[in-house]
């Protein structure tokens, strides 16, 4: 039989780790996207040529005019500088009358912190506008279950070369319940904080809380 004791061990148990997973972690990342849409380095292909009339301001394009990316991800605004990820998904030109992208995007990390994991990104995104939010709706391993928004902004456009540049200025966060599991260093301080107050379980199970 379980005595008192452990009973209330148990139960102290399942409150912290109840705690624990109902607790998010703030993750902020600024990222830049590189679309090359020319030449041998080619990121991002015209996948669907929309059937619809002429759009009214898009010059040559055509309403669902759809895009597949694979673009390069850095950290510095700079398409030569170390890829920290890849930015793979579509675009798909979704307004008749302005130039607004629906966007489906999933980055997925190769360097840093969350080297492995990835975060998913849906929304309506205006092209030349400085403002636009698109929302995270996920994410895996160290980003499970993450959930925020960015900001979607064109900061580089060479029509000569096919190339634009794109800030992504990402807020999201995620449940430190999930990011301990995937391991890892900031998890690691998390756990260590935890197991410290299982620690003191005695003292809790002696009515101090
Ligand atoms: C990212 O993780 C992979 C797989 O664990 C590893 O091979 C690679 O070296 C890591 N990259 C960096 C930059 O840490």
């Amino acid at each position: 039989m379980a005595s008192a004791k452990q009973l209330v061990a148990v139960a102290v148990v399942a409150f912290l780790l109840a705690a624990a997973s109902g607790r998010r972690q703030p993750v902020h990342l600024r990222l830049y996207m590189h679309d090359v849409m020319r030449g041998p380095g080619t990121t991002a292909i015209h996948l669907i040529h929309g059937v619809g009339p002429p759009h009214d301001i898009e010059r040559g394009g055509y309403f669902g005019d759809t895009a597949a990316i694979d673009d390069v991800v850095t950290e510095e605004p700079d398409v030569g500088s170390p890829a920290v990820g890849r930015a793979q998904g579509t675009y798909m030109l979704a307004s008749q009358h302005e130039e607004v992208l629906v966007v489906a995007v999933t980055v997925a990390l190769t360097a840093g912190p969350y080297n492995g994991s990835t975060f998913s990104v849906a929304g309506r995104v205006g092209v030349y506008d400085d403002k636009a939010e698109a929302a995270v709706v996920g994410g895996t391993g160290r980003l499970r279950r993450a959930a925020g928004y960015l900001t979607w902004r064109m900061v580089k456009l060479v029509v000569s070369e096919g190339y634009v540049m794109v800030e992504l200025d990402v807020h999201m966060s995620v449940p430190v319940s999930a990011a301990a599991a995937a391991g890892g260093n900031w998890p690691v301080i998390c756990c260590d904080r935890v197991l410290g107050r299982l620690a003191q379980r005695k003292k809790y199970a002696r009515g101090n809380w």
